[in-house]
């Protein structure tokens, strides 16, 4: 069993539909533990950092503006194929063809508001995290139920 780490962000328009609980429900019934979380508004140098490998596509300065524009909520999120477990909740990245089901394909509709960020591989998840978290704000956490999963 391969235990991975990712990073969820309830990005601002889902947190403004008051999605959040919806989403931390379904990675909690699906057997994820969250270790870290926390609400914040995050500045454009963070958010250029963050989708720095995007720099120079036609939709990053919309997509700094947007991730930029009201709070979100952030969370380390670990479990078993965390990192693709959790993408195959969150759906495809335009809501018109996520399938129905995932978080996207249920909540969105557009590709510009995704409601749910998580990290694609390993190496996004150790460049995303630090910008979010500090390494004491992740704690060494399980709920305890694992075997019932
Ligand atoms: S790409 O082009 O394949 O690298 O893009 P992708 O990996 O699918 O998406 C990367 C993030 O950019 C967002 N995105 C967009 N935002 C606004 N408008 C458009 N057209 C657009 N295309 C992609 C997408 O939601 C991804 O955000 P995150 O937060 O990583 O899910």
């Amino acid at each position: 069993m391969s235990i991975e780490s990712t990073l969820v962000l309830v990005k601002p328009d889902g947190l403004k539909r008051r999605l959040t609980g919806e989403i931390i429900q379904r990675l909690e019934r699906k057997g994820l533990n969250i270790v870290a979380m926390k609400m914040l508004k995050l500045t454009k140098e963070q958010a250029e950092v963050h989708y720095s490998v995007h720099k120079g596509k036609p939709f990053f300065p919309g997509l700094v503006e947007f991730i930029t524009s009201d709070p979100l909520i952030a969370m380390v999120v670990k479990g078993h194929s965390a990192i693709s477990v959790v993408r195959n909740l969150v759906g495809a990245t335009d809501g018109a063809k996520a399938s129905p089901g995932t978080i996207r394909g249920d909540f969105a509709i557009t590709i510009d508001k995704s409601v749910i960020h998580a990290s694609d591989s390993v190496e996004s998840f150790e460049h995303e995290c630090p910008i979010y978290f500090s390494t004491d704000e992740i704690l060494d956490f399980s709920y305890g139920d694992e075997e019932l999963f």
